[in-house]
This record gives C-alpha cells, sequence and structure tokens, in this order.
C-alpha cells in the first residue's frame, strides 16, 4: 500500500528487494578463501629469511699493556669485559653473565658472606669469582675467557670468538 504523498513509480515491491545476490555472496566467499590461504603462504615465504642479528665485531682493541698495571682488574663496561693483569700476564674475561646475558658488575674485594673478589650480576644476582667461577646462581656456567693477544701496532686484542681456558695467559 503506497504512503500517503509518495508517487507510484518509486515503490520497489520486487521479491529481491533487501537479499544479496549469488554473485556478491560468491565473490565473498572467495575473498575469503583466497585471504586463507595467501596469509599462510606469506607467513611460510617469511619463514624462508630468518632474522639475523647483527653481533659488533668480535676483534675489540682495549689499548696497551702498559695501560693495565699488576695486580688489577679492569672493567671495560662498554666492551663488557674484564682486563686482568697479574705477574703471570693478561687475561680477558667476559663480562657477560652466562644466564641471562646481562653485563655483571666490576669486582669487589672480599666481604664477610663472599671471602674473594666478586662480580655481582645486577639483574638476577648471581655472584662469579675471577677465575670465573660461580659462586652463586641462577647462572648456569663459568664467565669466559678469551684470547688476548698483541696487535703490530702493540695495542692489545681480544678476539671474543676465542674462548680459551683460563690459563691462557699474554705474557707482556
Ligand atoms: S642475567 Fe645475570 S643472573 Fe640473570
Amino acid at each position: 500500500m503506497p504512503k500517503p504523498g509518495s508517487s507510484p513509480e518509486s515503490i520497489d515491491n520486487s521479491p529481491d528487494k533487501g537479499r544479496i545476490s549469488r554473485r556478491v555472496l560468491l565473490g565473498t566467499g572467495w575473498c575469503g578463501f583466497l585471504l586463507s590461504i595467501v596469509g599462510p603462504a606469506l607467513a611460510n615465504i617469511r619463514f624462508l629469511f630468518p632474522n639475523v642479528v647483527y653481533e659488533g665485531p668480535t676483534l675489540l682493541k682495549v689499548g696497551r699493556p702498559e695501560d693495565y698495571a699488576s695486580g688489577t682488574i679492569t672493567f671495560l663496561d662498554e666492551q663488557r669485559l674484564f682486563i686482568m693483569r697479574d705477574p703471570e700476564g693478561l687475561r680477558a674475561l667476559s663480562a657477560i653473565c652466562t644466564h641471562l646475558r646481562c653485563t655483571t658488575g666490576p669486582f669487589m674485594p672480599p666481604t664477610a658472606e663472599w671471602k674473594e673478589d666478586h662480580s655481582r650480576c645486577p639483574c638476577h644476582g648471581s655472584i662469579f669469582a675471577k677465575d670465573g667461577r660461580v659462586l652463586q646462581g641462577p647462572a648456569p656456567r663459568p664467565l669466559e675467557f678469551y684470547r688476548v693477544s698483541l696487535a703490530p701496532d702493540g695495542r692489545l686484542v681480544v678476539d671474543t670468538a676465542a674462548v680459551v681456558d683460563k690459563g691462557d695467559v699474554l705474557k707482556v
């Protein structure tokens, strides 16, 4: 029944009024189907290109032997290293905690609790001795010693890719 005042031509009484056409329904279905295939396919292709973490150089120049007095442990915060010098020579000890790789703190003198010089990791409280031993966890492994050598220009080079035994000393 037309409303009063409306023209009879503007009234749509067709049975399809308000229905979605078959073409639109099929198109939407295909789009959804293609998206469900393309998404995982792109994820699989992305999987072929793993994230790469670019680490810094492994050869670190850390000054000259005369920069380190005998009987000292020098904390190189930026390089995350300890340079130790004793009458035997020079060693480089990693300051990277073996728990979750925080930088451990500088060595502190013995206390009532720890009878030797020790370094504390600020993250979860691991404590290490001068020879890298774990005095208190959760660190699972000792700190690593790295190879120290003398470059032709007389400067010390620490190779953080070369883990050595704690007895590996550069005699200078
Ligand atoms: S990172 Fe050093 S104790 Fe956890």
